[in-house]
Formats: C-alpha cells, structure tokens, sequence
C-alpha cells in the first residue's frame, strides 16, 4: 500500500510575488466547532502556548484521583484533551492546602522557561488558620499559593509549603462574624448591633487573576472570600454577606527568579499599611496561637457599594426564601483583567467578573472599565453582558478567561464554563469576545450554532503514522502541529473507498483490507477525509477546506493506494 498526500495549489501560490508582497496571503478555514458539553471544566483559565504550538486549559474540576486541578489541551480552542493526572499530585511536597483547591490559572514567563500556577486553598489546622486569620477557628481560612512547572502540562510543585506572602487586612471592618453564633447563618439585625463588634479582620482570598501592567508592574487580582464578609445594606435594611473583587500590586522577585523557588510577596506600597490599626488590635487570642504580625492593604475595585446594580441582587433574600437554611449573599468572582488603548492612545483596563451563584439562572458575566490599573472601575450599564439562555440549553455562564487566538492577538475569546442543564456538571464552552475600546464596549459574538475555528489552526495536516498490516494511525495536525483528538465527538475521519477493498474507521485508527478483495496492487484507492461536527441536524458533518489567500479551498483529505 502507498499513502499520497494531497498537494494544495493555491490560487495565492501563483500569484506574482511582487503582488503577494503586497497582501501576503493567510492561511483560512471553514472549519467550524460547536459550542457545547464535551469536557468537563469549572473556572476554566485557558492560555495559547507559543511552546507546545496548542491551547492550554486548567480547571477546577478534571483531575483523576489523587491529583489536584484538571488540565486540557487543544489545537483549536475546541475539541479538548485530557491529560491524564492533573495539575498537581496531592503526594507532591510542599503541599499547604487542605481543601477548596479553587480557580487555577498559569502563566508563562518567557525569559526562565518556568509555568506558575497560581491557585486558591484552605487550611483547616488551627494552628495555621491562626497564623493567617488570628482565629483559630476563623470558619473560612482561604489564601492564595503558587506552583511552578517547566511544562505546560505539569506536573506543577508549590514553590513552599505555604502560600503567598500577603496579608490582607481590613482594619475598619466590624467583624459581626465574633458576635454571632454558628452556623453564623443570621447575622445582626441592626447596623448599630452590628457596630458594637470588634473592628478588623484578616482577609480570606480566592480567584487569583495575575495581570502584568506596560510599565513592569504586576497586579494580583483576587476575590475577598464571600464567606464572613458580612456588609451593611442600607438598601435592604439587613446584613449581606458577599465577595468582593480587590487588587494588590506584587513585588517581581519571584516572577524574574532563575529557579522559580521565590514567593510571590506583596509590593512595599501595600506591605504593612495597616501597621498600628485598629488601635487596641491584638495579634493573637492566646501565647498557644499566635497570629500574624503584619496588615497589608489592598484596593477595592468591584462591589456593590462601590457601584450597586440591581442584577447581582439574586440572593440577597435567599435566608428567607430557603426557609432558614441559606444565607442572604452577594457574588462577585472569577474576575480577569485585560488592558487595551483606545485611538487616542489613552489606555482601557476591562475587567470581567461573575456575580450570583452559578446554580442560579441569575448567574452572570459582567464588566467594568478603567483607566488605571487600581481603578476606580466603572460597571457597564449592559451588565450582565453573558447570561444563561434556556432556549439554548445553556446555564450557568461563567467564570471565564480571555485568550486571544495564536495568529491574531486582536482576535479575542472567552473560554468559561456553562452547564447544558441546571444540574449536570459544568463544561467549558468558548464565545468570541469583542472589545471596542473607543465606546468602553465589551460584549459576545453568537456562542450558537457553527462557529468558525480560531485564526493560525489553518493549514491543518493529514498523515498516517505505523502501517503495520493495513491499520494505520491517522494524525490530524494544526499549522502549529498540535494533534486534534479524533475520539472526541466533534472531530472524525470519514473514508471514502473505491475499487474493492474496504477500510473501517474508530477513532483515529483506519483499518484496509486491500488484500482479501482488490485483484491487483493499486486498484483500489481509500480517501481519508477529516470533518467536524455541525449544528446542522440535516447536513450534520461538514468535510473541513482550507485555503491560502482568495483560494476557494481544498478539503483536509488523505489518499491510501491498496
Ligand atoms: C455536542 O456535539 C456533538 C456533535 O454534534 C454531539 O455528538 C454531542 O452529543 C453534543 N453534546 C451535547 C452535550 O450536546
Ligand atoms: C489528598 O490526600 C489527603 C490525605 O491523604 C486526602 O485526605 C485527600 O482526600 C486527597 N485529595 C485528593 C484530591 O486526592
Ligand atoms: C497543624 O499545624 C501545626 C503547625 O504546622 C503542626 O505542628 C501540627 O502538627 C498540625 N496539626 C495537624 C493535626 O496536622
Ligand atoms: C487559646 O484560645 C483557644 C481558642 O479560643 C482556646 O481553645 C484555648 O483553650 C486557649 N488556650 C489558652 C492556653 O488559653
Ligand atoms: C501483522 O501480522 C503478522 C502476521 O499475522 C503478525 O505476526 C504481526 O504481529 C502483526 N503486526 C501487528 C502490528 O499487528
Ligand atoms: C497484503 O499483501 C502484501 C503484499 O503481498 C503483504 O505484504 C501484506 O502482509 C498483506 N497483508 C495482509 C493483511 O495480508
Ligand atoms: C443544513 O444543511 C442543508 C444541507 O446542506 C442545507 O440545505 C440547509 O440550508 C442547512 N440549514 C441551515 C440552517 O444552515
Ligand atoms: C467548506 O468548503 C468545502 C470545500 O470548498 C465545501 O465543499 C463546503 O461546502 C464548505 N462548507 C461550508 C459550511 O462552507
């Protein structure tokens, strides 16, 4: 048997060199993909890898057992594969959280060649929560570590046996959670009850967004855990427990280390600002727990007080509603910032958040804009700029990431997770991301039906790899080479065969029988032909073309002679 791979002539291959100068051609497809539940993510932060020539995702949810944090690959945004494991082997050292392994994201710093890994945990130990919170008991002891890896696909090992060096402080908070009782569902009835706590608190921290500014700075963005975070409501007359999105500027230490063994630690302008406040704070409940000596600032930048809009109120009755059981909260999390210029030149800091509970039809994506990195954010008056659409099967969109594609960095999307139904698990799902500085706009392209693949996945490749015995190994490839996965649902090879031999498909793995039938060598001939899935239920496959330039394109096909 012999393979012939199908030669492309381009239309832009012909054209005078001078004119292609001109308007050097680009590499396209019709390739399309469908938006829905193929894999399993949630808190998707997804990332192109210049390196590996592929899409990078990381999630919550993913890992096999004993592992933390599932990890994705992808050569299209699209059809993802597992890697087996996860982010982080739960054996590995210096291991430091004990629960609540939340919101994984990475970066890569192209001068080291490291990966970090920032991510969310919890300690249990009172002996650490103390040393964090003060209380032994503080209910909700959340903090921010940071792993490193020299692969995109890990395995990531924390940098130490702890997380972050910052210490974030709320000194004129008055903390309600001291004068309540558990399971600290209701919290005072008056403000002047409420004002008769003991001022201060330590900060519990989820969702970290790393943002790195033009002029060297970098910014953690994080969550204020909604949990013991109690805010007054004039509006409502009541208590309302909520997260709230804070930033903090870094120090660069860790990110420039040769050997990634540095902690990330909080920038000298934050470090300790709080020092002597409130004025009678002890650091510790006793000499068995001692408590940490240090209070960091930090600065607001998404609440409700700073900007109330009625949207992210979906839960603030919720105590009642449930009968007891629930808390009356506010959401807002998942937050990631990105930095454009407008044509003035002035620049414009979006930052996208969710706000409500993801298992609420209320949950939502929402954004504000500045013009300086630590604000103050204006909230769009369209929030919520991405909802669920029932019509559409699609719930709980949220917690997202922005990527821009390989070949384009104006070509944006926002890979986040969504559910096909309100109680399954939740997938990651991708929508084009439109930003138009000039207007403050930010908003979604269609996230329905046949969807086109991102720039820079064209000229894809078709090639057998092992042709033992007439089963052979099709590879699918991106321009970048990075392997499509032809298990998953939304990718196949169809075979057309003529003559007498036949060919059989599963997966990737395409089976001749040449010999049994054909009554010469060559007289039989088997077209591999690479499709995606389409929304289109009556054209339900569609044989994927490509093209350089104006070119009306030529299928992703493969020829075997039996
Ligand atoms: C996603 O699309 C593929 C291809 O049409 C289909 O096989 C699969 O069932 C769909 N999954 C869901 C959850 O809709
Ligand atoms: C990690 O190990 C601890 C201690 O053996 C165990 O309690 C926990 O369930 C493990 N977690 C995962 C995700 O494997
Ligand atoms: C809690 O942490 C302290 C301080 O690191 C340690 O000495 C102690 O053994 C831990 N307790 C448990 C139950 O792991
Ligand atoms: C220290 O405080 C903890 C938590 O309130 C308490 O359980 C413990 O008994 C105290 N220890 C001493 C020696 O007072
Ligand atoms: C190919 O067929 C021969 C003869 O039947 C057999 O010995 C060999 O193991 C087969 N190889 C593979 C890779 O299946
Ligand atoms: C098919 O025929 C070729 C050439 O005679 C031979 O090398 C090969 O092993 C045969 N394959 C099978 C599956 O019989
Ligand atoms: C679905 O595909 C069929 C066959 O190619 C075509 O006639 C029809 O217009 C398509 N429908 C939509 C909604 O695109
Ligand atoms: C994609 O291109 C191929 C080859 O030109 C063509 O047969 C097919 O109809 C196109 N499909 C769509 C949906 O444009």
């Amino acid at each position: 048997m012999m393979v012939r791979f199908a030669v492309l002539f381009t239309l832009a291959s012909l054209l005078p060199a001078a004119f292609a100068k001109i308007k050097p051609a680009t590499w396209h497809t019709n390739g399309t993909y469908i938006n829905n539940a193929t894999t399993v993510a949630a808190d998707p932060y997804v990332r192109w890898d210049k390196r590996s020539g592929a899409y990078w995702a990381y999630s919550t949810e993913g890992a096999d057992e004993g592992w933390y944090y599932g990890i994705y690959t992808s050569p299209d945004l699209a059809t993802w594969t597992k890697i087996p494991g996860g982010a982080i082997k739960n054996d590995s050292t210096n291991i430091w959280a004990e629960d609540w392994w939340w919101a994984p994201e990475v970066y890569y710093n192209e001068k080291t060649g490291w990966y970090f890994l920032f991510h969310a945990g919890r300690f249990l130990n009172a002996t650490k929560v103390a040393e964090y919170f003060k209380y032994p008991d503080f209910e909700e002891a959340s903090k921010i570590g940071v792993a490193v890896s020299r692969s995109p696909q890990g395995p990531f090992v924390e940098i130490a046996d702890r997380p972050i060096d910052y210490y974030p402080f709320d000194p004129g908070y008055d903390d309600v959670n001291l004068i309540m009782q558990p399971p600290y569902l209701v919290p005072p009835s008056t403000h002047e009850e409420g004002k008769t706590a003991p001022k201060g608190t330590y900060i519990p921290s989820i969702d970290p967004d790393v943002f790195w500014d033009d002029d060297g700075s970098i910014w953690l963005f994080f969550s204020r855990n909604a949990y013991r975070n109690w805010v007054w409501s004039d509006e409502f007359g009541k208590y309302i427990e909520e997260s709230n999105i804070y930033a903090v500027r870094l120090d660069n230490a860790w990110w420039n280390d040769p050997h990634a063994k540095t902690l990330p630690s909080v920038h000298s302008s934050f470090k300790d600002v709080h020092k002597g406040e409130p004025k009678d704070w002890q650091t510790s409940v006793n000499s068995s727990f001692p408590g940490p000596t240090r209070k960091d600032g930090w600065v607001a930048v998404i609440s409700y007080a700073l900007q109330p809009q009625a949207w992210e109120n979906a839960h603030v009755n919720d105590h009642a509603a449930s009968g007891g059981t629930l808390k009356d909260r506010r959401w807002s999390e998942g937050s990631t910032t990105i930095k454009r210029y407008d044509s003035s030149g002035n620049p414009v800091y979006y930052l996208t958040y969710s706000a409500n509970n993801y298992e609420s039809p209320d949950y939502g994506v929402g954004y504000a804009v500045a013009d300086k990195v630590s604000g103050p954010y204006y909230k769009s008056g369209s929030n919520p700029v991405l909802s669920q659409d029932a019509s559409r099967s699609i719930f709980s969109t949220g917690h997202g990431s922005v990527v821009a594609s390989s070949a384009n960095p104006g070509e944006l999307y926002y890979p986040h997770h969504a559910r096909p139904s309100p109680d399954d698990d939740r997938y990651l799902y991708t929508a084009r991301l439109f930003v138009e500085p000039d207007s403050l706009y930010l908003g979604f392209g269609p996230d329905a039906g046949d969807l086109r693949l991102p720039s820079g996945v064209a000229p894809l490749s078709i090639k057998t790899e092992g042709g033992q015995n007439g089963t052979y190994e099709l590879v699918v490839r991106s321009a970048s080479g990075a392997k499509f996965d032809l298990s998953n649902p939304i990718n196949r090879v169809r075979v057309e065969v003529s003559g007498g031999a036949t060919a059989q498909v599963n997966g990737g793995l395409v089976t001749i029988d040449g010999n049994a039938t054909a009554k010469s060598k060559g007289s039989s001939t088997v077209r591999v032909v690479y499709e995606r899935a389409r929304s289109n239920e009556t054209a339900p496959w569609l044989a994927v073309s490509q093209a350089r330039g104006i070119d009306a394109g030529d299928v992703v096909d493969l020829i075997i002679d039996v």
